[in-house]
């Protein structure tokens, strides 16, 4: 078997379509939607991802400014400039990148903003409306790898859905989307025992482990299909996924790539949720 690629940056070309179409009619309305990007200190990854999302705003649209703060800024500080951009009606969409310097807690941050304008889909109340099933933000790196499986009409129900990583961003939520549509969910993680046994009884397999290469086909059943959520550079520059792709398309079914995989589709869902943000949630 050699795996069909499901190629992410197609598939977000065609979505964002879509979307330009979606805010020009929201501006015929007088509502421009608007994303500011919240980037504290001076990580060149960071600083990278941020553009990235300001470019792809641009494309279809969106009006975005990224405000650049100072890895001093105290946990406070950065409280009340949240504060102002919840109060601002021009304002729909706040994203502050992670990670943020460590005398900041995170949570307090993502606290701090209005549920409604939580376009990361991290706010506690938005990942308890995710945990029930009810229409809310939904965090965009699990938002992509869904709407990746439903754009290749691939089955979830009765799926048994395996998943290698527990963050908060990646991980926990993409096991609870595929739960919501009825797989069978196994995480695993760095403590996890016998992994391969686990892995080789996905039907679909979800890898978020941030180390290079490390699931091949020997991790894989014959027919699986395999999502690649790394972004991992090597020292000679070039970009590459959790998943040894030339090894692993021998057994999989689907497989996604990387560059031009889940990472389109992250940007991709965050133009979404800003633009479902300024067509107006309800709390
Ligand atoms: N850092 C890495 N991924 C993300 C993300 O999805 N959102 C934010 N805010 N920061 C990140």
């Amino acid at each position: 078997m050699v795996a069909e690629v499901i190629n992410g940056k197609e598939l977000s070309i065609k979505l964002k379509l879509n979307m330009k179409k979606e805010v020009e009619h929201l501006k015929e309305k007088n509502i421009v939607p608007h994303l500011t990007v919240v980037l504290v200190g001076n990580n060149p990854a960071s600083r990278s991802y941020v553009n990235g999302k300001k470019k792809a705003s641009e494309e279809v649209g969106i009006s975005s400014e990224i405000l650049e703060l100072s890895e001093a800024i105290t946990e406070s500080e950065l409280i009340q400039i949240i504060e102002q951009l919840n109060n601002d009606e021009n304002v729909h969409g706040i994203l502050v990148q992670l990670p943020l310097p460590i005398h900041i807690n995170v949570q307090h941050i993502i606290e701090a903003i209005d549920p409604t304008k939580d376009v990361d889909g991290f706010h506690p109340y938005n990942v308890g409306k995710m945990m029930t099933g009810q229409d809310t933000f939904l965090p965009c790196t699990p938002y992509g790898i869904m709407t990746m499986l439903h754009s290749k009409k691939i089955t979830i129900e009765g799926k048994h859905a395996v998943v290698i990583g527990r963050s908060n961003i990646v991980g926990k939520p993409v096991g609870q989307l595929l739960l919501n549509e009825n797989a069978t969910v196994t995480y695993c993680h760095s403590r996890t025992e016998n992994l391969k046994e686990i892995t080789k009884q996905a039907d679909i397999l979800v890898v978020a482990v941030g180390r290079p290469n490390v699931i091949d086909k020997e991790y894989i059943k014959e027919g699986a299909v395999v999502i690649d959520v790394g972004i991992n550079r090597l020292e000679n520059g070039t970009l590459t996924g959790d998943v040894d792709f030339d090894s692993a398309s021998l057994h999989a079914a689907y497989i996604t790539p990387v560059p031009r995989g889940v990472g389109p589709m992250t940007i991709t869902m965050l133009l979404h949720n800003t633009i479902k943000a300024a067509k107006g949630m309800k709390k």
